[in-house]
C-alpha cells in the first residue's frame, strides 16, 4: 500500500452579503464529491472554506439593513452553513475572512512581500462621494456613456454599446450611492509588484496546474505583460487596515485567498495531528487544490501564486476551473424562476437528485453545464431509483422471506464479479481526474448489467416453482452483493443514499477498496425504500417559488428600509413623481395564506370604496394570518395590477424591515379611515 496522501481542499468562499444558489452550489457539490472520493480512498483530505465577509458592498449592504457589518456576517454565515449542510457538503471548517487568523496571517504575508521589495506605493486619482465621504469603486459611479450617451450607465462599462472606459471619461458622473456629483481625489495606494513574478508565472501555469484551455487563456495576459495590483482602499472600508498605514485597508481581494489558509489553521487548533507549516511550507509534501469558478481564474492562477512565492510559501498543487451553471439552456432568470436558491431547491427536493445530476455531466473540462429540468427528473428517476435502487428492492424481499434475511455465500454470476472488479480502478481513475460524468456512466454501465442478469434470471418466477429455492437465494445473495458495489462507487456522489444502503446491508461505513470484498452468510436488515422517484410537480413549485422570491425581493426593495427603488440614484425623486403615488389606508378585512406559495399572503382590502386582492411576500412575519384581520395598513392603490399565478394583485401593502420574521406592517394613528389619502 502506497502511503496516504495529505490534500488540502478548498472552494471559493462565497461573499457574505448573498444567498447561495444552484449556481454556486455547482462549485461545492463537485468539490466535496471530490474530497469525499479522497477520503474513501483512505487518504488524509481536508475540505476548507469561509465567508468572504470583507468589503465595500457588504459595508454598504449592512448599513442599509440598519446592522453592523459583523451582525450582517453572522446571519449570511448561519444561512451560508444550514444551504452546505443540507446539501450535504461537508466542510472540516467553514470559517470567516473576517477572523484573527486570517487578520494575522493577512499582515505576515503582506510584511514579507514589502520587506521582499513587491510592493510600491504611489498617489491614485480617482472619483470620492463628498458626501458620503468615500472613495467610489467603478460600479458605485454611474453617469452617461461617453460613447453613445446611453444615460445611467456604470462607471467602467456601458451596458447599451459595450463601450469600456474610465470613470472620469462618464458625462454627468453621479454617485450611486448618494445621489451627489462625485469629486477627483489623490489619495496614496499600495500596489503589488505582479510583474516580479513573471517568470516564474509563465512556467508555473504550464506545468500541468491548470487545465490547457486555462493556461491559454492566461498566455494571453501573460504574453501582454502584468501590471502592478492595487491592493488598498481608503477608510470608510470593511477589511483589516494595512500594518503600520492608518486608514489604509487590505482590498477583499487581498486577505480573500489568505482566507483559505485562515480556515486551515483554524481547524489545527481544533485537529492536533494537523501541522499547518507542513501544508503551507515552501518544498510541503500535502498537496493544495483550489477548486472555482471560471471568473475568477486571475486571483488565483496569477496573483495567488505570486503571493505565496513572494512570501516564501508553497504554491498550489493545481487550481480546478469550472464553468458555469444554466438552467434550461439560458442563464439563471429571476422572472423564469431559474434563478433557483439553494434554499428554495431544498424546500421541494432532495438534495442527491441534484448531486448525481451535476456528477452525470460534469467533466474535466471549463464548459458550461446546463440544468434541463426535464432532464433532470427524466434521468434521476431512470438512473437512480429505476437501476440502482431497484436491484436491491428486486433482491431483498426473497432473501429476507426464503432465507430470514441470510445472504447465503457462493457466486452465482463469476463474471460479473469479474466485470465489477475490474471496472473500479477506470471508476477511481475518473474521480481523480474530477471526470464524474465519465465515472457515472461506467457505473451506470455497471447497473444495466447487472439488471439485465437478474431479468434474465427472474428470481420471481423461480420464486413460484418447486425446489428452486437455492437457485433464488443464490441470484438474490449476488444482486445483494453487486448493489454494494454500485453503493461503493457512488457513495462520493450519495451520501445519504450510501448510509442508508450500509443501515440495510447491516456494514459499517463502506470504503473504496471494500468492493473487492463480498457479503456470504450475512444478515441483512429489513429492506426500506433507498429514494423516491422525483414528481415533476416539486419541479415546478421550485421554480413557482423561485419567481416568488423574486417577487418578496421586489417588495422589500419597494419598502424595505427607506429603498425607494434599486438603484439609488433614484433615492431623490422630483415632487410629482411622489405626488402621483395613491398612497391610501386600508383595512385588511381577511388575510389568509396562500395554497402552493411559500412566502405570500393574499390579503382583501378594503379602501373605502372598494376592495382590492392583494398578495404580499410578508408570510414569514406573519405565520397567522388571521391576526392581521381587522387592523389598518397603507397600501399603494394604483400601482398597475400584476398578473400572478394565484390570480390579480391589485396593489402593494407597505412594510419595513429587513425581511424574515423581521417586516413590520405600517399602520396610522388610530382614527384614520379606509380610503383616505395620505398627503
Ligand atoms: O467571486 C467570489 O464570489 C469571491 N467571493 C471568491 C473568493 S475566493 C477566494 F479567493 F477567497
Ligand atoms: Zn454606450
Amino acid at each position: 500500500m502506497s502511503e496516504p496522501r495529505q490534500i488540502l481542499v478548498t472552494s471559493a468562499l462565497p461573499y457574505a452579503n448573498g444567498s447561495i444558489h444552484l449556481g454556486h452550489m455547482l462549485e461545492y457539490i463537485q468539490t466535496d464529491m471530490w474530497v469525499r472520493f479522497q477520503k474513501m480512498r483512505g487518504n488524509q483530505c481536508i475540505y476548507v472554506c469561509a465567508d468572504d465577509a470583507h468589503g465595500s458592498a457588504i459595508m454598504l449592504r449592512a448599513e442599509k439593513e440598519g446592522i453592523t457589518p459583523e451582525q450582517l456576517i453572522a446571519n449570511v454565515q448561519a444561512e451560508h452553513s444550514a444551504d452546505f449542510a443540507d446539501f450535504l457538503v461537508d466542510f472540516d471548517n467553514f470559517h470567516s475572512t473576517h477572523s484573527e487568523e486570517n487578520r494575522e496571517l493577512s499582515s505576515l504575508i503582506y510584511t514579507r512581500l514589502r520587506e521582499a521589495g513587491h510592493i510600491a506605493t504611489r498617489s491614485v486619482t480617482q472619483y470620492f462621494d463628498p458626501e458620503k465621504g468615500m472613495f467610489l469603486a467603478d460600479r458605485f459611479i454611474k453617469g452617461t456613456c461617453p460613447k453613445c450617451a446611453a444615460e445611467d450607465q456604470y462607471g467602467d462599462n456601458c451596458e447599451k454599446c459595450g463601450a469600456t472606459y474610465a470613470p472620469t471619461e462618464l458625462k454627468d458622473p453621479k454617485s450611486a450611492i448618494s445621489g451627489a456629483t462625485p469629486v477627483l481625489r489623490d489619495s496614496q495606494h499600495f500596489f503589488f509588484k505582479l510583474p516580479d513574478f513573471q517568470a516564474m508565472l509563465q512556467q508555473w501555469t504550464r506545468s500541468g496546474t491548470l487545465q490547457d484551455a486555462v493556461a491559454n487563456k492566461l498566455a494571453e495576459w501573460l504574453d501582454a505583460g502584468l501590471q502592478e495590483w492595487d491592493i488598498s482602499r481608503d477608510a470608510p472600508y470593511f477589511g483589516f487596515e494595512i500594518p503600520g498605514e492608518p486608514g489604509k485597508y487590505f482590498y477583499v481581494w487581498l486577505d480573500a485567498p489568505i482566507g483559505y489558509m485562515a480556515s486551515f489553521k483554524n481547524l489545527c487548533a481544533r485537529r492536533p495531528e494537523l501541522d499547518f507549516d507542513a501544508f503551507w511550507s515552501q518544498g510541503s509534501k500535502a498537496e493544495l487544490y483550489h477548486f472555482i469558478g471560471k471568473d475568477i481564474v486571475n486571483f488565483h492562477a496569477l496573483f495567488w501564486p505570486a503571493m505565496l512565492e513572494g512570501a516564501g510559501l508553497r504554491k498550489p498543487t493545481a487550481v480546478n476551473v469550472h464553468g458555469y451553471l444554466t438552467v434550461n439552456g439560458a442563464k439563471m432568470s429571476k422572472s423564469r424562476g431559474t434563478f433557483i436558491k439553494a434554499r428554495t431547491y431544498l424546500d421541494h427536493l432532495q438534495p442527491e437528485y441534484l448531486r448525481y445530476y451535476y456528477a452525470a455531466k460534469l467533466g474535466r473540462g471549463v464548459d458550461d453545464l446546463d440544468l434541463n429540468l426535464e432532464d433532470f427528473v427524466q434521468k434521476v428517476n431512470s438512473d437512480l431509483v429505476g437501476k440502482v435502487v431497484n436491484i436491491a428492492s428486486r433482491c431483498a424481499g426473497f432473501i429476507h422471506k426464503g432465507n430470514a434475511g441470510v445472504m447465503v455465500a457462493g457466486d452465482a454470476a463469476p463474471e460479473l464479479t469479474q466485470a465489477f472488479l475490474a471496472a473500479a480502478p477506470s471508476i477511481a481513475e475518473a474521480y481523480e481526474g474530477r471526470d464524474f460524468g465519465r465515472a457515472m456512466r461506467e457505473i451506470m454501465a455497471l447497473a444495466d448489467r447487472a439488471n439485465a442478469w437478474i431479468a434474465d434470471k427472474a428470481p420471481w418466477s423461480l420464486a413460484k416453482q418447486e425446489g428452486k429455492q437455492d437457485e433464488v437465494q443464490a441470484i438474490c445473495a449476488q444482486g445483494v452483493n453487486l448493489f454494494r458495489q454500485l453503493v461503493i462507487f457512488l457513495k462520493p456522489v450519495l451520501p445519504v443514499l450510501a448510509a442508508d444502503a450500509e443501515a440495510f446491508l447491516n456494514v459499517p461505513p463502506l470504503a473504496w477498496g471494500d468492493h473487492a470484498t463480498r457479503l456470504e452468510n450475512h444478515t441483512l436488515n429489513p429492506f426500506k425504500a433507498l429514494m423516491s422517484r422525483i414528481e415533476p410537480a416539486k419541479v415546478e413549485a421550485m421554480v413557482a417559488a423561485s419567481k416568488e422570491d423574486l417577487l418578496a425581493a421586489e417588495a422589500k426593495v419597494t419598502v424595505g428600509n427607506g429603498e425607494l427603488a434599486k438603484d439609488p440614484l433614484a433615492a431623490e425623486i422630483e415632487f410629482d413623481t411622489f405626488a402621483a403615488v395613491d398612497l391610501r389606508v386600508a383595512l385588511i378585512v381577511k388575510a389568509e395564506a396562500v395554497a402552493g406559495a411559500d412566502k405570500l399572503l393574499q390579503l382583501t382590502l378594503d379602501i373605502g370604496d372598494e376592495r382590492r386582492n392583494v398578495f404580499s411576500g410578508i408570510k414569514s412575519a406573519y405565520p397567522d394570518p388571521s391576526k392581521l384581520e381587522g387592523r389598518l395598513t397603507m397600501m399603494v392603490a394604483n400601482l398597475k395590477p400584476r398578473k400572478m399565478r394565484f390570480g390579480v394583485s391589485e396593489g402593494m401593502v407597505m412594510a419595513a424591515g429587513p425581511g424574515g420574521e423581521e417586516i413590520y406592517l405600517l399602520s396610522p394613528d388610530s382614527g384614520a379611515k379606509p380610503g383616505q389619502r395620505i398627503k
